[in-house]
């Protein structure tokens, strides 16, 4: 795929927004009860649901780079190994010896064979049981029923997934579907992890996910940051995926108006500096692409509707330590780190110390939140529920609430 083409026709449909003052939006603002962050039977069904069945996108090839790498998940509370093989191959298992269940590996980094810290049985990176420690004290046992438990995982585009129970069906093209030739063409493996922070908050999981699915608070929220980069409450919208469940967000920053005398003919891949790029992957994934870099970061739930994780990893396109347009990777990192946590996550924990108080009975995601609406409707989905739409405040129309 062109890449220059595929930034061509975003650029294209953003400068008809700046032009017009408007954004890609949906029919109608969309009200839905404040229970979906506050009520602990949902949260139940999210995480027995959209969570146990759904593929996780664990880490990209990068975290795997050579034959005998090994990487470590434990996020959704099931413990993962992955491990690349002596063909290349990316395979999962829960990490768990099958002796007497002792945990095999912790963090990541290069082995040749898994042997268990507690009694040294030995696996190869297939999970193979190899060697039992003192066998002949051991007694005879069949090893092929001691091959470590496998978990589907599939690895694509530099992106590797992985259910949760062996029963998860995996296909990056179908989760990806009319964008994977995007993907393909990023190739996110071909990058260098940076560093990784991780968000523990008094707040719901979509209530932090919100806040990467709309522009519409970038000039107030982030007025000392964005605030002069980014033209705010202007992008364009696209969905992708299975029933159109993950999305694609374009924001413009303030450069790309310099394009308009520009000719198209003239535009050149520097044109992926005007804009943002943010996609959300259901049903918890939030993925920022840039020339420089990309920002992952998966949000889980928590204990209670009040609590939830994230946990952000940041990857370069650097080779040398230098970003694209001589960017410092760490100091990107920082900025991220800075402007989530002091801004984005802030809000979040305030809006859902309000929600406790069961005095705000719905929110309403406007026109112009066209994602936000798409999700909070595929979410409802997920755990089996019709999204029904409360009624709309308009002038002079009395509203139940
Ligand atoms: S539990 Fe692994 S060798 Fe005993
Ligand atoms: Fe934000």
């Amino acid at each position: 795929m062109d890449d220059v083409k595929v930034y061509k026709e975003i650029i294209k449909r953003l400068l008809v927004h700046v032009d017009n003052g408007t954004v890609d939006s949906a029919p109608e603002a969309y009200r839905q009860p404040t229970s979906v962050y506050t009520d602990p039977t949902l949260l139940a069904q999210e995480k027995a649901t959209i969570f146990r069945d759904e593929p996780q996108l664990i880490c990209f090839s990068s975290d795997l780079p050579e034959k005998g790498s090994f990487f470590t998940y434990d996020d959704l509370g099931v413990p993962v190994l992955l491990t690349r093989d002596n063909d290349g191959k990316v395979n999962a298992f829960l990490n768990a010896c099958t002796h007497r269940a002792a945990r095999l590996k912790e963090g990541c980094g290069k082995t040749n064979s898994l042997s268990c810290p507690y009694h040294a049985w030995g696996f190869d990176l297939k999970g193979k049981l190899r060697a039992v420690y003192e066998e002949k004290t051991f007694g005879n046992i069949e090893k092929s029923l001691y091959d470590l438990v496998r978990l589907p995982v599939e690895e694509k585009y530099g992106m590797i997934f992985a259910g949760m129970h062996p029963d998860v069906k995996i296909s990056i093209d179908e989760i990806l579907g009319d964008m994977a030739p995007v993907f393909e063409m990023w190739d996110l493996g071909n990058t260098s992890f940076v560093n990784t922070h991780e968000w523990k908050l008094d707040t719901n999981w979509k209530l932090a996910l919100d806040t990467f699915c709309e522009g519409y608070h970038f000039l107030a929220l982030h007025k000392n940051t964005l605030g002069g980069i980014s033209i705010g409450n202007m992008s364009v919208f696209d969905t992708f995926g299975p029933e159109g469940r993950n999305h694609r967000l374009a924001f413009p920053n303030e450069s790309i108006k310099r394009l308009k005398d520009i000719p198209e003919a003239d535009w050149s891949l520097d044109i992926f500096n005007d804009f943002q790029l943010v996609h959300f992957i259901y049903p918890n994934i939030s993925l920022l692409v840039s020339p420089v870099s990309i920002e992952f970061f998966k949000l889980y739930p928590g204990d209670t509707p009040g609590q939830h994780r994230t946990i952000f990893r940041s990857y370069t396109r650097a080779k040398d330590g230098k970003g694209w347009d001589g960017n410092d990777p760490q100091a990107h990192f920082e900025f991220i780190c800075k402007v989530v946590d002091e801004e984005d996550y802030w809000v979040s924990a305030n809006v859902m110390k309000n929600l406790k108080t069961g005095m705000l009975q719905y929110s309403t995601f406007g026109r112009n939140e066209p994602a936000l609406q798409n999700m909070h409707k595929a979410f409802l989905r997920g755990i089996g529920q019709t999204p029904v739409e409360a009624p709309l405040a308009r002038a002079g129309v009395k509203v139940s609430c």
